[in-house]
This record gives C-alpha cells, structure tokens and sequence, in this order.
C-alpha cells in the first residue's frame, strides 16, 4: 500500500510542492517585509539572499558607502536575514553607545547562527552576549592587562620589534617603497600575539624573507629556518583568513553558505581554516598549562595574558582580588582562556594596524600638529629619538 503511494507520487508532483514552498515562502518574506515596523529606505531585498545581492563587484564597506550616498544617513539592508540598520553619523549613534545598564541597545552584536558556526559567538567578551559568562571573561581580560609587570614587558617587546623591523626596512635600501598596511598589520599581529600567549610568532620576518625571496629569486635560509617561519607564517596566514571571512558568515544565511556555488565551497575552506587556527590556539594553552605546572611556585613566571588567565583564582595568582562575587572566583577553564586570546588578537590587529596608519597619514596632511608631536618627542626624549622608550616616557606624553 505504501510503496504504491510513493510510486505513485512523480517528478512532477515534487515540482508542483516545490512551487508551492516557494511562492508561500516568497509571500511570507514580502510580507514582513512590506509590514515590517518604521520602514527605512534602502536597497530592495530579494527572498533568501536579502540585500546581499547588490553587494556583487563591491567590497563590503565600499558597498555601504555607495548606498549611504544613495540612501542618506540612516538606511536598512538584510542579511542573513536579519533587517540591519546602517547609521552614517556621530550624533545617531551618540546616543547608542551611553555606558548605562539602562540603555535600550545593551546588546551591541546578536549571535547569529553564522557567528556561532565560525567559533567566535558565545566565547570570550566582545560577542559574548551571556552577561554572567561576559563578566567573569571580562574581569581577568582587564586584570591580565592592567598588570603593571605586564605593560613594562609589552613596552620591552614593542620596543624589540620596531628595531626589528626598522633593520629590515634599512636592508631593503632607499629604493623599496614601503607598504605601511601591510607591515603594520605584521607588527600588531605579532605584538597582539605575544602579548596575549608569550609566544613570538614570527609574522614580521615571516613578511621580510618573503619579500627578499621574491626580490632576489632565491632563498637564503637552511631547511630548519624555513620550516619554522612556514609554520609561523601559516598560522599568521590562517588569521588573517579567518578575519576575511567573518564576513561570508555575517551576510550569507545557512543555506546560502551550505548550497550556493562559489560560497559553498569557499566556506568549506574557511571552516577548515577556523579548526586549524582554532588548534593551535587550544595547543599553546594546553602547552603552557604544562609549563606553569611543572615550574616550581618559587620561581617566578613570565608576564603575559595566558599565564595571568592560568594562575588566575591559583595558589600562582599574583592579584589579590578584591572581587567579593563568589562566581569570580574559580579558575579559567581552556575554552574560557581560548576565548579571551580569540577575542584579544581578532580585536586588537587591525583596530591597532590601521589606528598607526590614520595616524601617520594624518600626520602628514596635518604637518603643524606633526610639529607639535615631534617637539612633545624631543622634550620627553631628550632630543634622542633613538633610545628605547620606556614606561616613564609614556607617562610624560600627553
Ligand atoms: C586602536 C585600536 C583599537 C580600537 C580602535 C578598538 C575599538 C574597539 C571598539 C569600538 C570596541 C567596542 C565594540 C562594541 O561595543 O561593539 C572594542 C571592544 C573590544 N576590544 Fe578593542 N579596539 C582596539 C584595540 C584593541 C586591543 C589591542 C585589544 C586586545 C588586546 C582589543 C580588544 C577588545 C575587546 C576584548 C573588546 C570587547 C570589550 C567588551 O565587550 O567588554 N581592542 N574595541
């Protein structure tokens, strides 16, 4: 009786129900669209893709620019269908971004299901939207960075690699015209790095060798060079991919991402690239567990995020906390600590890379506030620009 039902039901029958998915689907859509509270203009939104169709040829900020020129300060768009709002001017997001448990926008980013996929929602602070689990992430972030031993070690190690990367800039010659972008994404990636795990992660010379390579053709280092800078330079690569692709999970729905061509295929990769950097990430804290572990409580540790999230809460604690909160005071676990180092390098390389960049090319169209910043050097230095600078002369800059 069965089996004559399904044989019964052919291919077309398939397509008639098919149709009729689609055209209840299409009038469900329009028509939360057409009722949908306080319109905005902006761009129409197609079923399934939304907005994200308009964004063809464009890069994403390019796209949101040439709809602000469109569609004024404030418009709406749909991704992944969600109804955004795009806000064009201080004063309509002055009053969004009050620091008052009152506020009616508490929530700054909603964990959408994309954001969960790619490993980053529902861990650490910045998308974290559990207050309770947002605190207790939050209290050791800002306690691990307030550590004065911490900020001397960091002003030591800046000051480091800025040497480092100045010899490579004096090797490459008068000739090589410099691509500030990219260096300084290499520098905050590797300063973000080692401030948030200890470890030096190579990205700056990483950079520098390939550019020597290509230059002369030929490669320099021995084979036990090599492979360590390939493996530094895969896991600063896997980053930056990682970063790239925030986007496709931020506009594309899941059944955009799971069967569209092109997409499909380009989010298998980005998936696979998220478990290896994700891998290493759990590696180095495991790594470092066992290192602290086995380091006598007299002897003292190095300063760094990961080991003040280790200790935190432990007989190797060097805060006193002064939390009374009873749910603060238990250790980190891995996934905690992962999340924190997550949040700290996807939040502080290119925030920190292109604020260096605005600075300087505002520099040089402002050349009387260049003046101004270079006689505040002078007095600070001692008319030694080349010594390193210290905590002291931070303090003194105003
Ligand atoms: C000039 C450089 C930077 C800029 C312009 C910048 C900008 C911002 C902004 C605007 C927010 C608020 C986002 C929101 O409310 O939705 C934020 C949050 C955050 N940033 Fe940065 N940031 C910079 C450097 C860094 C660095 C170096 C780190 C890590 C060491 C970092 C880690 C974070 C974290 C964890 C949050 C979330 C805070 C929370 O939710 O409580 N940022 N940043």
């Amino acid at each position: 009786m069965i089996t004559t039902t399904i044989s019964s039901f052919g291919i077309s029958d398939i397509i008639s129900l098919l149709i009729v998915f689609s055209i209840i689907y299409v009038t469900r859509f329009y028509y939360h669209y057409f009722t949908r509270h306080n319109p905005l203009p902006g761009p129409f939104p197609l079923p399934i893709v939304g907005s994200a169709y308009q964004q063809i040829g464009y890069g994403f900020n390019d796209w949101l620019l040439s709809l602000h020129k469109k569609y004024g300060d404030m418009y709406e768009i749909i991704l992944a269908g969600q109804r955004l709002i795009v806000l064009c001017k201080p004063d309509l997001i002055e009053n969004m971004i009050l620091p008052s448990t009152k506020t009616k926008y508490s929530i700054r980013q909603p964990n959408t299901e994309g954001f969960v996929e790619y490993g980053f929602a529902g861990v650490g602070i910045a998308f974290n939207n559990d207050h309770k689990s947002w605190k207790y992430n939050r209290q050791f972030f800002t306690q691990a960075l307030s550590t004065s031993n911490l900020n001397y070690q960091a002003i030591e190690w800046t000051n480091e690699l800025w040497n480092e990367m100045e010899s490579y800039w004096n090797n490459l010659g008068e000739d090589y015209e410099l691509n500030l972008t990219k260096w300084m994404h290499r520098f905050t990636n590797e300063m973000i790095f080692r401030i948030s795990t200890g470890v030096k992660n190579d990205a700056i010379t990483c950079y520098y060798n390939m550019l020597i390579s290509s230059n002369n053709n030929k490669n320099l280092l021995n084979e036990k060079e090599n492979e360590k800078l390939k493996n530094s330079e895969n896991f600063v690569e896997s980053l930056e991919t990682y970063m790239e692709g925030l986007i496709y999970f931020y506009t594309f729905n899941k059944f955009i991402r799971n069967n569209f061509p092109f997409i499909r295929g380009k989010v298998k990769k980005l998936l696979k690239n998220k478990d290896y950097l994700f891998d290493r990430l759990y590696n180095i804290v495991k790594e470092r567990r066992i290192e602290i572990e086995n380091t006598p409580l007299d002897q003292p540790l190095r300063h760094d995020m990961l080991t003040s999230y280790i200790t935190a809460n432990t007989p190797r604690d060097i805060n006193v906390v002064k939390q009374a909160d009873a749910d603060l005071l238990r250790p980190m676990t891995d996934k905690e600590i992962f999340g924190n180092i997550l949040d700290a390098v996807l939040g502080g390389t290119d925030t920190a890379a292109n604020f260096i960049c605005f600075i300087i090319y505002s520099l040089e169209h402002y050349p009387e506030v260049k003046q101004r910043l270079r006689q505040e050097f002078d007095r600070v230095l001692e008319n030694d620009l080349t010594r390193p600078i210290t905590y002291k002369d931070l303090d003194k800059l105003e």
